[in-house]
Order: structure tokens, then C-alpha cells, then sequence
């Protein structure tokens, strides 16, 4: 198995080093290598997604990231700033299924902002579109126009895009509890008009799976109404950056929360949904479960080592058993640990 591994920016480094101790320990035949991406990759070469680091992804079955971006780049022109390499190795690997599973743990249930009966039992399964929509569509710029500055950007969709990551909503909402919810803004976007015919399309490939649909709008308030009421959520890349956010806070915090993007073949890259929080970075607080986690799906999805990504779950579900906490899920009477702390919990509970 060879994984390049990209620790990026922020708290990039800090949780990426847990995941890779996780990883070591398994004892699994695991080569890893570590390249830059992201700003990190800007200060050194120039680009936010090397070609060394191209090689090395291209080359690889799977990626692991830890986040890139901060403010110190945010100035830069477009194609430096970190996020453009985040986006183009998700475009160059062809990553446009993006799986983000909203879990809450039983003992995090006081952790979530909402009440516990709310989120008690949550489990959500976000498919994302990743490689289209809005992130990618030509054209888009800042230019002046009639004497004032213009902004654009274009939303688009073709049907085959659509059908695909719709296919893997299904086929994911086959091993679960066979629904879909499909989320659109079809009341006003005709792009997402398209997004609502096709998904009713496919849903007829899949007889025995319920589907539905649902604004975006609404959903974003029924995600925090009665969360419950979802198995697999199927969106496109805008729409699903933002609810797998706010998703996340159902399950305690955003550090809960993983992701994997995959290709057709499922090779993968697998990172937390969160970004470089630079407002924690180098003060090892970062919760590094939701890249632990994501290192479980990269056993799972891209290496078929269902019995290696289990023992990490179980794992991690351990040590919140045993009441390790980072700050973001703390609460009073557990034990408050930093990043390095939650790994060594981890580890010694795998
Ligand atoms: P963020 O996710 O980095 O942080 C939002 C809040 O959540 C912060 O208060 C942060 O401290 C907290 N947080 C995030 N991860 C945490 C963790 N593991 N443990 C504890 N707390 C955590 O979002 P932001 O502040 O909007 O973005 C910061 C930078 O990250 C930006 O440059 C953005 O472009 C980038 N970003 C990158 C990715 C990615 O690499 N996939 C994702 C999102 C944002
Ligand atoms: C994410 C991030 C990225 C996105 C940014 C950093 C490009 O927010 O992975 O959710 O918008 O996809
Ligand atoms: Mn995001």
C-alpha cells in the first residue's frame, strides 16, 4: 500500500502525525511518503500543488491530507493561495465522490450544541459532488465593468456528473437504511433543475431505495430540526460544503468529522472535513480523531481492509468510553488531552 501522505498547513502537521502513528502501529504493509501541498508548498516552490508532489499522488493508491490554508496566503493571487492546490488534486485524481459520515458517539451526545435526544443514535452519510459545480464552472473572475467591479462565477452540471454521484448515494444507501434525500435549489437555479431531473432518473435504477427530495434551504433547517430523519444525504459541491459543516456540529464538533473523495476506481484521498484552524494551530489542542478516522476509510474504501479501519474505530470509540477529551468535545469531568495525548490514547487503546 503506498500512501503519500500531505500534512498541509495550520494543524495540518499536528494531526496528520497522529494519523500516520495509528497507521504505523496496524502493523499493515505500509509505504508513506510526504510531499507538500497547500501554502506550506507556495512558500517552498511557488505553486500550492507541486510537481513532486503531483508525482508522488498520481503514483499513489491513496492520500492522506490534513488541511491546508491561513490567512497569511489569503492575499496571494488565486493560483497561490493553498486552496487551489486542495481543488486540484481533487480535479487531477479525479476525486468527485466525497463521502462525509456524520456520527455522533453515544458519550459525545453533551457535546453537541443541540439537545441529546435530538442527535442521540445520529448517523448521516453526506455524499458531496466534488470535481463541478460552482468550485470549477468557466467563467469566473473580478473585472470591471461599467465602470464598477464585477464578480462572477458559474454554476454548472452536466447529466453525467450528476447520475454518477447520485449512483453512489444509492448504492452507499443500499448497505444502510436505503434512503436518499437529494438536495437542491431546483425552486431557482435551473442547473440544479437538471440535478432534481436526474436524480428522480436514477432513482429508478434502484426501486428498493426511497428517495426524496429536498431545498436546500430547508434542508439546512432540518439538519438541525430533526436530524434524524436522514440516511444519505446527495448534493453538489457547494450545497454539500456547507451542510457536511453543519452536520458536523450534530456529532459534537467538527473535529469529529472525516472524509474520503473518491475516483471510480476508489482510489482516494482521505481527510478531515475541517480545515488548518489557524486560530489553534501549533498549540497542540487540535482533535486529531476526525483524520484517525479518515485513515479508517482509507483502510476501508481504498484498501478493502474492512478488519484494519474496524480496529481503529473501535479504537477511537474507546477512549471517549474512557473520557479522553480534546477541547472541542470537553466537558466537565472527562479528561481534557491535547493532540499528542489523544493519539498516545489511541494507540494504546488499538
Ligand atoms: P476551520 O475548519 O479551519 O476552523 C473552524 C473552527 O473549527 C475554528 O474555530 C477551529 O479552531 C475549529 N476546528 C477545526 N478543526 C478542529 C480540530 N481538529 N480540533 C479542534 N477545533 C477545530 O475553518 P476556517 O477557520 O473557516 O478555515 C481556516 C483555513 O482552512 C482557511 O484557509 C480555509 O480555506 C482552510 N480550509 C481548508 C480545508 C481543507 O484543507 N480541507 C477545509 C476547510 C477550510
Ligand atoms: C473542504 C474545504 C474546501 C472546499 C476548501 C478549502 C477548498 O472547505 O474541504 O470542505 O470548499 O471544498
Ligand atoms: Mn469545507
Amino acid at each position: 500500500m503506498k500512501i503519500c501522505v500531505l500534512p498541509g498547513d495550520g494543524i495540518g502537521p499536528e494531526i496528520i502525525a497522529e494519523a500516520v502513528r495509528v497507521l504505523k502501529a496496524l502493523d499493515l504493509k505500509i509505504e508513506m511518503e510526504e510531499a507538500l501541498l497547500g501554502g506550506c508548498a507556495v512558500d517552498a516552490t511557488g505553486s500550492p500543488y507541486p510537481d513532486a508532489t503531483q508525482k508522488l499522488a498520481l503514483a499513489a493508491d491513496a492520500v492522506l491530507l490534513g488541511a491546508v490554508g491561513g490567512p497569511q496566503w489569503d492575499n496571494n493571487p488565486r493560483e497561490q493561495r493553498p486552496e487551489r492546490g486542495l481543488l486540484g488534486i481533487r480535479k487531477q485524481l479525479g476525486l468527485f465522490a466525497n463521502l462525509r459520515p456524520a456520527i455522533l458517539y453515544p458519550e459525545l451526545a453533551n457535546a453537541s450544541t443541540l439537545k441529546p435526544e435530538v442527535v442521540a443514535g445520529l448517523d448521516i452519510l453526506i455524499v458531496r459532488e466534488l470535481t463541478g459545480d460552482i468550485y470549477f464552472g468557466q467563467p469566473r473572475g473580478i473585472e470591471v465593468r461599467n465602470g464598477e467591479r464585477f464578480g462572477f462565477n458559474t454554476m454548472h452540471y452536466t447529466e453525467s456528473e450528476i447520475r454518477r454521484i447520485l449512483r453512489v448515494a444509492f448504492e452507499a444507501a443500499k448497505k444502510r437504511n436505503r434512503k436518499v434525500c437529494s438536495v437542491d435549489k431546483m425552486n431557482v437555479l435551473e442547473c440544479t433543475q437538471l440535478w432534481r431531473d436526474v436524480a428522480i432518473e436514477t432513482g429508478r435504477e434502484y426501486p428498493d431505495v426511497e428517495l426524496s427530495h429536498m431545498l436546500v434551504d430547508n434542508a439546512a433547517m432540518q439538519l438541525v430540526k430533526n436530524p434524524k430523519q436522514f440516511d444519505v444525504m446527495v448534493t453538489g459541491n457547494m450545497f454539500g460544503d456547507i451542510l457536511s459543516d453543519e452536520a458536523s456540529m450534530l456529532t459534537g464538533s467538527i473535529g469529529m468529522l472525516p472524509s474520503a473523495s473518491l475516483d471510480a476506481n476508489n482510489k482516494g484521498l482521505y481527510e478531515p472535513s475541517h480545515g488548518s484552524a489557524p486560530d489553534i494551530a501549533g498549540k497542540g489542542v487540535a482533535n486529531p480523531l476526525a483524520t484517525i478516522l479518515s485513515a479508517a476509510m482509507m483502510l476501508r474504501y481504498t484498501f478493502a481492509n474492512e478488519d484494519a479501519a474496524g480496529r481503529i474505530e473501535t479504537a477511537v470509540k474507546k477512549v471517549l468510553a474512557q473520557g479522553f477529551r480534546t477541547g472541542d468535545i470537553y466537558e466537565p469531568g472527562m479528561k481534557k488531552v491535547g493532540t499528542r495525548a489523544m493519539g498516545d490514547a489511541v494507540l494504546a487503546a488499538l
